[in-house]
């Protein structure tokens, strides 16, 4: 939207802000006991609870009209239909049609994608059948263990994924080799016979160097180990570079597309889901598929006031651009979500990380947060003392499952009753009085209590979502991700920028190129000249330090 329009409201929104620092939630949940379920939302087995944000109807209508300022109703219209989202790439953004029915058709230059989309989910799902059963045969066999060589958006989605649904696993195992860094791809298959791995290269340009160095040391891996002429067997490519798959040498039918207008981030949903596929099958890729469905309908077809993702966007906006606050934690109480924040940060910083608007001008406003976490309840033992008390406040996303897959509910339920108890905790704080009177029931010295009393103090306040939903299948984790991606949407559309691009993250690729040949060993002793009396200094004792120069 015009940096203009939402100005205004944020204008009218610090009036909120000023109005709502006056009373504490503790005071708002007592003068209001139909809070909690006011500022909560259920959609199949899953609640949406927002009520232990510092908001209240007036400000939350406040945040509504900025929805509505912002047109969200068409622009999510124009998001599933195919609108040239992606501008500066000049590209539809249309990861939703990979989950959608049927019908009705989206076109992309005149011709229905959902065909296409049907033929290669047939294709991918037939494939990862016979990985699983064991028909496909590599030269040692069946294939045992799966590696997926991808980094970014081609590694991040599957590689939460296996380890979200690890109860639905069956089949081979399966491994991610993402970093450059040699230790990843050396630590992740030195167990592994190469006669029964397979590699599957998910690069969507085909040409990053990270994945394309460790698809090389895969092929030279195998070299030696594997007939010359079972080598290929052992490859899969997932791209949308057909021509850069073709020179690697993965044939055709071991080769599965996908297109340009899928983000790489957005891509989990695509071909680049293959190892997520075998390892839970096709039946509950499908259910994962199906929960992302679920979700896109719940937001395009629900109300603002009551639409998940628009909600998580509009409080979002309301921490970031009213209150000031820097970042966003996420913090699953499920561990098998443990990937998920570096999932989200992907998803969220690389989509909203942006300060250039729509319009080629300067944003006047913060956008995307930084977003980081970890599981509970190992995070409580961490961080959690700065959750509380530290100078930044940070809001935070909890989620939890009811029921865990594990016989014994035992320690679910302490591991639920944590999770509640950390978002009362920063809810309600603890006061002086409180401390004080406590203090004074342990029998101290009124000197001690004096000393004592302040560090015991919480201010309380300090806000948070919590999504509980009943376990985390396919189909949950398929709607979770897709509230996120949403939510990330809408945000895009209210700071007006494009929310599918990542152009930040060229230049970097482009440096290490140039510095790349200076670190070879007949360039030691050589002049450097990298333009930067820094970098000069650096690689010039990296030389020394690899022995390089004597
Ligand atoms: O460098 C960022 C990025 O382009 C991401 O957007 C993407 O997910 C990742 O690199 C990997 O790209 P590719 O799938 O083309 O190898």
């Amino acid at each position: 939207m015009p940096q203009s329009a939402l100005k205004k409201h944020i204008k009218t929104l610090r009036q909120h802000r000023s109005r709502l620092e006056q009373v504490s939630v503790r005071e708002l949940f007592d003068a209001d006991n139909g809070r909690a379920s006011r500022f909560s939302i259920e959609e199949d087995t899953l609640l949406f609870d927002y009520s232990k944000n510092r908001i209240d109807p007036d400000c939350m209508n406040e945040l509504l009209a900025l929805a509505k300022s912002a047109d969200i109703e068409n622009a999510r219209i124009g998001l599933f239909t195919g609108d040239n989202a992606n501008f500066t790439e000049n590209r539809p953004a249309l990861h939703t049609a990979l989950r959608a029915k049927d019908k009705p058709e989206i076109f992309v230059n005149g011709e229905d994608i959902k065909p296409q989309i049907n033929q290669m989910k047939l294709r991918l799902f037939e494939f990862s059948e016979i990985v699983r059963d064991g028909s496909y045969q590599l030269s040692g066999g069946p294939v045992r263990d799966v590696v997926n060589i991808g980094i970014g958006g081609s590694d991040l989605g599957p590689q939460m994924g296996v380890a979200a649904l690890k109860p639905y696993h069956s089949g081979p195992r399966i491994h991610f080799v993402s970093n450059v860094d040699g230790a990843d791809f050396h630590d992740k298959v030195t167990k592994l016979d190469p006669a029964t791995t397979l590699f599957i290269i998910a690069s969507k340009s085909f040409t990053t160097s990270e994945t394309m160095a460790n698809a090389n040391l895969a092929k030279n891996w195998l070299t030696d180990k594997v007939p010359a002429d079972d080598i290929g067997l052992h490859f899969i490519a997932l791209s949308t570079n057909l021509e850069a798959t073709a020179a690697f040498g993965i044939v055709k039918e071991r080769t599965f597309g996908f297109w340009d207008w899928v983000g790489g981030r957005y891509s989990v949903w695509s071909a680049i889901g293959l190892s997520l596929m075998i390892a839970i099958g096709s039946k509950n890729y499908q259910q994962f598929l199906d929960g992302g469905r679920a979700a896109d309908e719940h937001f395009q077809n629900c109300d603002m006031k009551e639409n998940i993702p628009v909600l998580m966007a509009l409080i979002g906006i309301w921490h970031r651009n009213v209150w000031g606050f820097p970042t966003h934690a996420i913090l699953p109480y499920d561990n098998r979500l443990a990937r998920f924040p570096a999932y989200l940060q992907q998803l969220d910083m690389e989509s909203n990380g942006k300060h250039i608007c729509s319009d080629g001008k300067l944003s006047k406003f913060a956008t995307g947060p930084i977003i980081w976490g970890e599981p509970g309840t190992n995070g409580q033992h961490a961080f959690y003392q700065l959750l509380h008390q530290g100078t930044d406040i940070v809001p935070c996303d909890f989620l939890v499952a009811a029921k865990s897959h594990e016989k014994n509910q035992t320690q679910q339920r302490m591991l639920v009753a944590n999770c509640f108890a950390q978002s009362k905790a920063m809810m309600l704080g603890r006061t002086l009085e409180r401390v004080i009177g406590h203090l004074k029931r342990l029998d101290l010295s009124p000197q001690q209590i004096e000393t004592l009393a302040p560090h015991k103090v919480f201010e309380g306040n300090r806000p948070s979502n919590t999504f509980l939903y009943q376990q985390l299948t396919p189909y949950v984790l398929g709607q979770l991700i897709a509230f996120y991606e949403h939510k990330i949407f809408v945000q895009g559309t209210i700071w007006g920028i494009n929310s599918f691009d990542q152009w930040g993250v060229e230049l970097g690729k482009q440096l290490a190129n140039e510095i790349r040949p200076l670190l070879e060993e007949d360039n030691s002793g050589k002049p450097i000249s990298t333009r930067g009396p820094s970098t000069n200094m650096l690689v010039k004792k990296f030389h020394q330090l690899s022995g390089n120069q004597k």
